[in-house]
């Protein structure tokens, strides 16, 4: 099998995401590997959660830094690791556009909502009071504007009657772990 694309996940918290990403390269058939998993928070449970999955982490405190000396700090990191493409799975901070410029194309976020709907926070709240039958998640290639660039999967799931934010957000989290494993397949292997 030819070489596998080499992926880096940022993430800011638990990391469900990265872990689905994480579990689906554990096949060998799986066109990526994960070499690294970084965030901007050292305490973040997702990093030892990627630690007992075997991977490579690091994490920093963005405080005190400006936005474009902690990226430069991620920057270094990752071309250490000889990473190929990066994920955004649930990494809750604006990456400045010197970063976003150096990853072109090769960078990935998946997004709680049916894309362009809802960019930004509370997507699942912001559904229910639209009054939306369905909501869903957006797989998309990231550029300077935030939850922006261009969608490459999507998934729809039903909005019940009753739904709160918590239970929209389940469903539709059931979702992401299915769907963005197989677009980042897609993705490193178009
Ligand atoms: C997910 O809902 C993702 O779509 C959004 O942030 C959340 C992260 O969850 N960007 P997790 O850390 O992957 O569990």
């Amino acid at each position: 099998m030819a070489e596998r694309a080499r992926v880096a996940i940022l993430i800011s918290g638990r990391g469900s995401n990265m872990i689905a990403l994480a579990e689906a390269a554990e096949r060998p058939d799986c066109p990526y590997e994960v070499v690294l998993v970084a965030a901007n928070d050292p305490d973040a449970s997702g990093l030892a959660r990627a630690r007992m999955m075997g991977i490579e982490t690091w994490g920093l405190s963005h405080k005190g830094l400006k936005r474009a000396e902690f990226d430069a700090l991620i920057d270094a990191e990752l071309r250490r690791a000889r990473v190929d493409y990066i994920a955004l799975a649930g990494y809750m901070r604006l990456l400045s556009s010197e970063f976003v410029a150096g990853w072109a194309g090769r960078m990935v976020n998946i997004h709680p909502s049916l894309l362009p709907l809802y960019k930004g926070l509370d997507t699942h709240t912001r559904a229910i009071a639209a009054g939306d039958m369905e909501a869903g998640c957006s797989v998309h290639v990231v550029t300077a504007d935030l939850d922006d660039g261009p969608v490459i999967a999507q998934a729809r799931v039903p909005i019940k009657p009753g739904d709160t934010p918590d239970s929209l957000a389940a469903r539709i989290l059931v979702e992401e772990h299915r769907l963005y494993p197989q677009a980042l397949a897609e993705f490193v292997t178009r």
